[in-house]
């Protein structure tokens, strides 16, 4: 699947508000890639097509991902875990994408996890850090990006603000989003 497909794919499946989210990761992602010397291809590829089962069922995702025999913890958590795994795994089996670097960025997304390659830690990143997001603090991990271009230290910051957040909002907490603040910190 060359962007071109990928984006179409995507437009058809997403609410627009969420494609034009989808392009602009996958934007970012290519900008990064250039500081990172990562495949831009591969980067683009990955960044238009991580949120890709993001509105899917809950039930549909943990099939798929039984299917694909990923780690039985998924099956303990929501949409905001499950729509990365379950997109890897349709982009697998219903696009034909092989590429590892790709589809680990789609998978691990929506935690991060140790020792991330360098495509996956882009996804991730990109993610938070599109020009539509408005969180606060984001304008901190642009810099450490764009300015100090220390990507390890993004996916810290990042995991740790999200560690946080979740805390405060009372849920479980998936045990990769641990071991992703553990292994940058
Ligand atoms: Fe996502
Ligand atoms: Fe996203």
């Amino acid at each position: 699947m060359n962007s071109i497909e990928a984006k179409k794919v995507v437009e058809e499946k997403l609410p627009k508000k969420r494609f034009d989210h989808s392009v602009r990761v996958a934007e970012t992602a290519v900008k990064m890639a250039e500081i990172f010397n990562a495949d831009k291809d591969k980067s683009y590829l990955a960044g238009v097509l991580h949120d890709y089962c993001k509105y899917d069922n809950d039930n549909d995702m943990k099939q798929i991902i039984k299917e694909s025999a990923f780690s039985e913890e998924y099956l303990d958590y929501g949409n905001a875990i499950l729509h990365g795994p379950a997109a890897a795994a349709i982009m697998k089996k219903e696009f034909y994408i092989n590429d590892k670097e790709i589809l680990f960025a789609i998978k691990n997304h929506t935690s991060g996890r140790a020792g991330m390659g360098l495509i996956e830690k882009i996804i991730f990143v990109a993610d938070y850090i599109e020009p539509g997001r408005d969180i606060p603090g984001v304008e901190d991990i642009r810099n450490i990006i764009f300015k100090e271009e220390n990507l390890d230290q993004a996916v810290y910051e990042i995991s740790k603000r999200n560690i946080t957040f979740l805390i405060s909002k009372n849920v479980k907490i998936f045990s990769e989003t641990f071991k992703c603040y553990n292994y940058y910190n």
